[in-house]
């Protein structure tokens, strides 16, 4: 007999959930063609995801003007490859583990740094290389706030990882408050509203550990304060943990897998508009679709769609696409912030260290002063990677809100340096707890991947945010509303087994 357990349930649901899903009740006729506009680990996994609900026949357009890969992206020093965007991925990012093993690529430990806290004037914090030392350090300084916050950070993720469960079911949502709250309620909302800053001080957290621990987190991860909301603020803290890991060969080539395997049409070439048409039918029936038109090079073309979804960010110096009846406009900022390799040996003493301690990590405070957000030693994405060149010339990674420029260069590496790599990014939202996070659904059929950035701005929310729009495309093609904005969700899952 096959015993019954919890386990077997959920698989059978899952597996039920899923038979559901893919056979349209109504008899509607599945879409024909849907574009996804941006090539990045949204698009590609929206892509991947669109392929899985809506089955073999529909015709898949992904556009993308830059390369594919979009914020993920490597490039070349001393013949190896480094990431210059996106880098670590944690443990229980669940949808970039999967994608990783379906495409059969391999996932890389990414090294733990040793770091270093500097001031302006002086290392406030060494990290040593043992585990008793750094906490004997850690307490010494900034009492149980590195507790307090761990547990903090473990209650919101563990209550976040209910995402996989309900994805898994096949429930979508149409905002990112409502996708919160169906995953913490009230409170999981309230932390896009907040600052990061209200929220630890509301659990106690000192200013020393504010200011020495962190703000320099966030400088690092998103060049911005502790005023940016406590939801974003909250994933990045996750980040910081270790066995964060980075995909074997770069980060970027899961984008390409997923659109290989997704069977997807890729369209070089820059969206330049997206507008709702409609047309008559014999019967007298009138369907409306989407004329998506685009430039590459000097050439210009259109495509007509039932359904599109924009995976770039809608937004003035990202992808600058017209939508021509669209009633609420896109508003906020993106945050600059340029990665510079450096090939060198960086004088930390610049940062007031004196001794034998070498970091391999620098985080700064926001009082420093410093001209540069931090600076680690990176590894590149090759397995058999030799060091570049005879140690301690190692390639840094710097972050810099500006281009440092060679004067700033050169004090920072003042024995000179060899080969050098920058990339400017408008790297993510520039966040204020005041922010609305925008709607998935635009307009009807049209989806907005990225409005998820604006909660968080991560590769895995990215990878979740596709899986939502696909299965929103899908139940609201097939007029499965059931399936749209749960509400009381736990109990509806039991009725369902
Ligand atoms: C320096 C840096 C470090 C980061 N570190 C991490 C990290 O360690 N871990 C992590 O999880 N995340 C990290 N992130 C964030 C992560 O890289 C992003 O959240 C993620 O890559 C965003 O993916 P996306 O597909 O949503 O957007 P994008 O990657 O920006 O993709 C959008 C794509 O759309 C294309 N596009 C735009 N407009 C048009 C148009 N009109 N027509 C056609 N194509 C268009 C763009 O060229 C782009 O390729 C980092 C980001 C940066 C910049
Ligand atoms: C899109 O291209 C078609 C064909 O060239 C053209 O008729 C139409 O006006 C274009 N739409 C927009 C909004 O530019
Ligand atoms: C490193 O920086 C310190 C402090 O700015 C400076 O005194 C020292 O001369 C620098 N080292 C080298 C090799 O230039």
């Amino acid at each position: 007999m096959v015993k019954v357990t919890d386990a077997n349930l959920f698989f059978l649901a899952v597996w039920l959930s899923r038979a559901i899903a893919e056979t349209p009740s109504t008899g509607t006729a599945p879409p024909r063609r849907i574009a996804v506009i941006g090539a990045g680990i949204g698009g590609a996994s929206a892509a991947h995801f669109l392929r899985q609900h809506f089955g073999k026949s529909v015709k898949i357009d992904v556009y993308e003007s830059e390369a594919v890969g979009g914020r993920l992206a490597t490039t070349s020093i001393s013949g190896q490859e480094y990431e210059m965007g996106g880098t670590t991925i944690h443990p229980l990012n669940l949808h970039m583990k999967e994608f990783v093993k379906m495409l059969g690529l391999k996932e890389r430990l990414h090294p733990d740094n040793l770091l270093a806290v500097s001031d302006g004037e002086e290392f406030v914090f060494e990290e040593s290389n043992w585990f008793i030392v750094n906490i004997i350090k850690l307490i010494w300084r900034y009492g149980l706030d590195f507790v307090r916050m761990k547990m903090w950070v473990e209650s919101y993720q563990h209550r976040f990882m209910k995402i996989y469960r309900y994805q898994a079911h096949g429930y979508s949502f149409t905002t990112m408050d409502k996708l919160l709250h169906g995953l913490g309620g009230d409170e999981f909302v309230q932390m896009t509203k907040h600052s990061i800053d209200e929220a630890l001080q509301k659990i106690g957290i000192g200013h020393r550990f504010m200011d020495e621990m962190i703000t320099p987190i966030m400088r690092l991860n998103y060049g911005q304060s502790v005023n940016i909301n406590a939801f974003v603020g909250m994933m990045s803290l996750v980040s910081a943990e270790s066995a964060l890991w980075t995909v074997e060969g770069g980060n970027k080539l899961v984008c390409s897998g997923l659109l290989y395997s997704a069977k997807a049409n890729l369209i070089k070439g820059k969206v330049t508009s997206v507008e709702s048409k409609q047309r008559p039918l014999r019967n007298g029936e009138v369907v409306t679709f989407y004329e998506v038109n685009y430039t590459a090079g000097p050439d210009s073309g259109y495509n007509m769609y039932d359904i599109v979804i924009v995976a770039a960010p809608l937004h003035s110096g990202k992808s600058e696409i017209r939508f021509h009846d669209l009633t609420q406009p896109i508003g906020g900022q993106y945050q600059p912030m340029v990665v510079t390799l450096v090939l060198g040996r960086l004088n930390t003493s610049y940062f007031g260290h004196r001794g034998p301690f070498r970091p391999t990590a620098i985080t700064t405070t926001a009082q420093s002063g410093s001209f540069i957000l931090g600076a680690s030693v990176t590894p590149p994405v090759a397995p058999d990677a030799r060091p570049p060149s005879p140690a301690p010339a190692r390639v840094w990674k710097v972050l810099s809100p500006e281009p440092l420029g060679e004067e700033r260069l050169s004090r920072l590496f003042p024995t000179g340096h060899g080969a050098m790599r920058e990339a400017r990014w408008l790297a993510c939202p520039r966040y204020s707890p005041a922010d609305v996070v925008p709607p998935f659904v635009l307009r009807d059929r049209l989806y907005h991947l990225s409005a998820a950035e604006w909660a968080a701005s991560t590769m895995e929310m990215a990878a979740i945010a596709a899986k939502n729009v696909a299965l929103l495309a899908h139940h609201r093609w097939f007029q499965r509303l059931d399936k749209i904005d749960p509400d009381a969700l736990p109990q509806r899952l039991k009725t369902e087994l």
